[in-house]
């Protein structure tokens, strides 16, 4: 039953789509582990707070029960983030769920074991409060993905307490707007940036001066820590799916430095990952920039440290943000275009306001630029991947497709 305050609440706020009769309530999707046996439910309210997940397979009759991780206090606002995992799910199954006293029931599935139909998801990064967040994550619930990945500048808080506003106003788009047709929650996988980080140390690229514990990561970036068990606060981690996709999430010198202890975890973690057809990497700062000039000292790092190993696990292509405007490279290897090579996907475009991209007739790394709002439609099979960069009104900017049988 609401109590009186969220009956008030409720009664302002109007009906939305998958937020619950408590308006001060935003709930979101993510995974820790395995995304075809759990689901971990996340997310934000005022007081008193939801101590616990119910839920159950669509269409049975009881309910299990999932405690909450200790709530986290959203710096300057009076909110809590919290999650709780719900484990021993059974692949590609839809089940419901509802948050504490919220009387919403709301539904996720379970990702599939195996690749036997197309799986589709979609990519994207920086909505950060920008003028097309909206409509950009609605674009992305209209194509029925499985999962949506965000690549990092989530709600350009800049770690500080005068942008609560934007977190909150995040969170409550992701809540209203990543539902498909049918009231599916669609999951959320994140990667951190560099405006999820305080303003004051975004660009340390001294591996020394970054931080080394779990309690300075969480200082830096509280919103992104509170908000998301996974990367959470140790900034990197990968999710693998049946064994056709691995998502490689990464962070580019914002929580972990890109040649710190993190690189050695990638080389094993690649390595380990040779025979998935589907070996992406998710990361904030481009190796090969669209925008920004190609000598800019991190980039370059990511070049010198992370491509080699890219390259050697046949990774073919990989998902790269933060510039603002769409750029895809020629398949490189080396340095070089070489037709067996990495491609470098996107330019972190899913809300922000745009910057004017690098002239591709100039640059030998780029094969095509454009100012435009973008997302990745990706739809996975057994032997090829096929990408489609889709402009704010649907239309596609870019197709790209790509046989898988040299990385099996
Ligand atoms: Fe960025």
């Amino acid at each position: 039953m609401l109590g009186p305050f969220a009956l008030i609440w409720s009664l302002l706020a109007g009906p939305v789509a998958c937020a619950g009769a408590i308006a001060s309530l935003d709930v979101y999707l993510t995974w820790q582990r395995d995304p075809t046996t759990t689901m971990t439910v996340c997310w934000q309210e005022t007081a008193p707070g939801s101590g616990a997940v119910e839920w159950r397979p669509a269409g049975a009759d009881q309910w299990s029960r999932a405690a909450a991780s200790a709530p986290r206090p959203l710096l300057g606002t009076e909110r809590i983030a919290a999650h709780a995992e719900l484990t021993g799910l059974h692949p590609d199954t839809i089940y419901e769920f509802r948050c504490g006293d919220d009387d919403e029931i709301r539904r996720f599935r379970t990702l599939p074991a195996t690749l036997d139909r197309p799986l589709t998801f979609v990519e994207g990064g920086d909505p950060q409060d920008g003028p097309a967040m909206e409509q950009m994550l609605r674009l992305a619930a209209s194509r029925d993905p499985a999962f949506v990945v965000i690549g990092g500048d989530l709600t350009f808080d800049d770690g500080l307490s005068e942008y609560a506003g934007r977190v909150e106003r995040f969170f409550r788009a992701v809540g209203r707007n990543l539902v498909t047709s049918e009231g599916r929650c669609i999951p959320v996988v994140v990667c951190v940036g560099n405006h999820d980080v305080n303003r004051d140390r975004q660009w340390v690229l001294d591996k020394d001066n970054l931080p080394q514990d779990t309690a300075t990561r969480r200082a830096l970036a509280p919103f992104f820590t509170a908000s998301w068990p996974f990367p959470g606060h140790r900034g990197y981690g990968v999710l693998d799916v049946g064994n056709y996709l691995s998502l490689v999430v990464l962070d580019t010198n914002h929580l972990n430095a890109v040649d710190g202890p993190q690189l050695a975890w990638l080389r094993e973690t690649l390595a380990a990952r040779k025979s998935v057809a589907h070996l992406l990497p998710i990361y904030h700062v481009p190796a090969y920039p669209g925008v920004r000039d190609m000598n800019d000292e991190l980039s370059k790092r990511i070049r010198e440290t992370w491509s080699p190993l890219f390259e050697q696990a046949g990774v073919r292509l990989t998902f790269e943000h933060h510039e603002h405007a769409f750029k895809v490279t020629h398949p490189m290897r080396g340095g070089k275009k070489s037709a067996n090579g990495t491609v470098y996907l996107g330019g972190g475009a899913m809300g922000i306001e745009l910057r004017d991209p690098r002239d591709p007739a100039r640059e030998p790394h780029l094969a095509k630029t454009a100012k435009a709002h973008h997302l990745h439609e990706v739809v996975l099979e057994p032997q090829r991947r096929t990408v489609r960069t889709l402009g704010v009104d649907g239309g596609e900017i870019h197709h790209l497709e790509q046989t898988v049988s040299e990385a099996s």
